[in-house]
């Protein structure tokens, strides 16, 4: 793998498509999800590999609480079975797992998974595997301008010395460098609610390809795409 991919630090994937895969195939949506279970394992090989030090995955916003019951439980049960199945893999890549978003949401056996595979990794240094679970970006801004608004009443914290660092700072990202990419897949062409704040400059790639189809050699064609794009960050 080239050196040069060692530039990027963080990645970002709204992983979108896997109902529309199922449907092509006359298949239920929830084989969809199946499926783009093995695209995820890929992903996170491959971001492993290429010397990632973040990977973000969308994999539960909080707009996904409205799906049907069927799904919303096939989605918790995957998700599950994900954490208890790939733990010790994730582990022996030293691989840190962290999930972000409203886990208080989340069903009990999902969270105490969760905590356990946070527990076992959370020494591991080479990358983190953020999995976004009952994300939204307005729902995390809004959590902390309530926390600042707190501090500042407190005294703990003056008006005036409120800045950007002091935003980012309550945000479920506060440990993450800012993603350098967001990828979606799938063809839709907006962010729904992910990293507002944090992608204020990341490279956005829009992929046609749906969740399960998405490998590493797309994965691997984007990032070298991304060092072809000059980034100036405002300034000339
Ligand atoms: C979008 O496809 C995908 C999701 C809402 C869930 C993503 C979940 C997975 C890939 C599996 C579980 C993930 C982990 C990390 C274990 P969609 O259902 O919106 O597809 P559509 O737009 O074609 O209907």
């Amino acid at each position: 793998m080239s050196s040069k991919l060692s530039e990027i630090k963080h990645v970002a994937i709204i992983m979108d498509g896997n109902g529309r895969w199922a449907k092509k195939r006359l298949f239920n949506r929830i084989k969809g999800h199946e499926k783009g279970i093995n695209a995820v394992r890929e992903v996170v090989t491959a971001g492993r590999e290429y010397g990632l030090k973040a990977l973000t995955l969308y994999a539960f916003s909080t707009e996904n609480w409205n799906r049907p019951e069927t799904e919303v439980k096939a989605l918790m049960s995957l998700l599950k079975n994900f954490l208890v199945n790939e733990r010790n893999e994730l582990n022996d890549k030293n691989i840190k797992l962290q999930a972000i978003g409203d886990i208080d949401k989340l069903p009990e056996k999902v969270r105490k998974e969760l905590e356990i595979t946070q527990d076992l990794t959370s020494q591991n240094d080479q990358m983190v595997l953020s999995l976004a679970l009952s994300y939204g970006s307005r729902d995390e801004i809004t959590s902390a301008v309530k926390k600042i608004a707190d501090k500042a009443l407190s005294g703990e914290l003056n008006v005036s010395d409120i800045d950007e660092s002091t935003i980012s700072g309550e945000l479920y990202t506060k440990d993450l460098p800012d993603p350098d990419i967001v990828i979606r897949t799938s063809g839709e062409i907006r962010l729904s609610n992910f990293l507002m704040w944090q992608a204020a400059y990341s490279e956005l790639f829009f992929t046609e390809t749906l969740w399960p189809d998405f490998g590493k050699e797309e994965f691997h064609s984007i990032l070298k795409d991304f060092q072809n794009r000059e980034r100036r960050f405002g300034k000339v």
